[in-house]
């Protein structure tokens, strides 16, 4: 199987954790849009969503299913998204495709996270895909300077504004091995909007696809 078909069979297999008549939490990337694609299936049986970015609104909409503030939504029982990293413990390296802190912010909602990704994703240890940091612009410098104190090498995502209309820092060469610690002390640094690191609130099921078909982990 092709990676694409590996991210699509999860995409369908995610279907199953969402409830009728239900508002689903909605995720960003090319794996969430194979998500939002089978949701469109049963648009019939959901009241509709709620999105983590511009780009899924736009693809939501277009399917006809309806998108809802968060703000006007007092329960969310499923969030279902793809992840850049996942590792055993279901932490999770996300952001890249940039709509980071508003995945963390519907996903904190949620009673349950859906992580969806392909075999590449699933790791040991969380690092070898640089962590993702969206910073207020005029902190960009300073907040890279307290990022080479943590040990970490940041690079500006060139020509990349957030939907938040903030800049993100990529960065390169940790071995993430205490996730929470990080994403807590990434999160100190003023200037810092939301860091990449999903550990304080990580998957509740990671739905992997892989050669053999569809695996569940807990
Ligand atoms: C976007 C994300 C995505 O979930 C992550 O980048 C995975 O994307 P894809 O499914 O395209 O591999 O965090 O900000």
């Amino acid at each position: 199987m092709t990676q694409n078909e590996l991210k699509e069979a999860v995409g369908r297999a995610a279907l199953q954790y969402v409830p009728d008549d239900c508002i689903v939490g909605v995720g960003t990337g090319s794996t969430a849009n194979y998500f939002i694609d089978a949701l469109g299936t049963m648009k019939g049986r959901i009241k509709g969503a709620v999105s983590s970015s511009e780009a899924s609104v736009k693809r939501l909409m277009g399917l006809g299913i309806e998108v809802f503030d968060l703000n006007t939504i007092d329960k969310l029982p499923v969030y279902v998204d793809g992840a850049d990293e996942i590792n055993h413990q279901l932490q999770m390296i996300k952001g890249g495709g940039a709509a980071l802190t508003r995945e963390k912010i519907v996903s904190a909602v949620a009673e349950q996270f859906i992580c969806i990704a392909d075999e590449s994703k699933y790791v040991t240890v969380l690092g070898k895909f640089p962590v993702p940091v969206e910073v207020i612009p005029m902190a960009r410098s300073y907040v890279a300077r307290e990022i080479v104190k943590l040990g970490g090498h940041p690079a500006y995502r060139e020509g990349v504004i957030t939907d938040n209309g903030n800049v993100i820092l990529d960065v390169h060469g940790w071995q993430v091995t205490e996730a929470t610690k990080l994403e807590t002390e990434l999160n100190q640094i003023v200037g810092v909007v939301t860091n990449g690191l999903f550990a304080r609130r990580r998957a509740d099921v990671l739905l992997l696809g892989t050669a053999d078909g569809v695996k569940t982990y807990k």
